[in-house]
């Protein structure tokens, strides 16, 4: 068996072979893999007893189950319209400076990815932005600068 079977293997025995147990599974294998390859798309449609198509589907819905390879930290700044009114911008602007990558693109090192994502939830507190599961809020293009320079020098 290979690696990707074994892991889609535990997956399914963990959350059964039914269409309802498809995004959990997704959601272990990002777990695990950071993100979802053709070959695991189609072993799980494959022991799912589904198509393909409609594994690649349910994968590019939820914008959060990634189907490219990321950077280790992923990063995902909100593009919706509060964050966008608190300087999402100027946000984006600093860290693309910095990291010298725009939205969509991975540093070269695959340490950071950029991102732009819908509301995060956290529009009380905007402008916002998560790296990977950790939130961060009221964000200034200093904040930020600080921010990703500490995931730089101590991550
Ligand atoms: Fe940005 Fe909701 S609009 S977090």
């Amino acid at each position: 068996m290979t690696e990707v079977q074994e892991l889609v293997r535990s997956l399914t025995d963990r959350h059964g072979r039914t269409r309802e147990s498809l995004l959990p599974i997704l959601q272990g294998v990002v777990a695990k893999e950071s993100y979802l390859s053709d070959t695991v798309m189609t072993e799980i449609a494959k022991q799912l007893d589904i198509s393909a198509a409609q594994v690649f589907g349910t994968a590019t819905f939820y914008s959060f189950l990634d189907t490219e390879p990321r950077g280790k930290y992923v990063i995902r700044i909100c593009k919706t319209i509060t964050c966008d009114m608190h300087g999402k911008r100027q946000i984006a602007k600093a860290i693309e400076d910095l990291l010298k990558i725009k939205a969509g693109e991975t540093t070269t090192n695959k340490k950071f990815t950029l991102l732009e994502a819908n509301c995060l939830g956290w529009c009380h507190e905007a402008p916002a932005m998560l790296i990977n599961d950790t939130p961060y809020t009221k964000l200034t293009p200093e904040k930020v600068l600080e921010i990703l320079t500490d995931y730089m020098q101590n991550k």
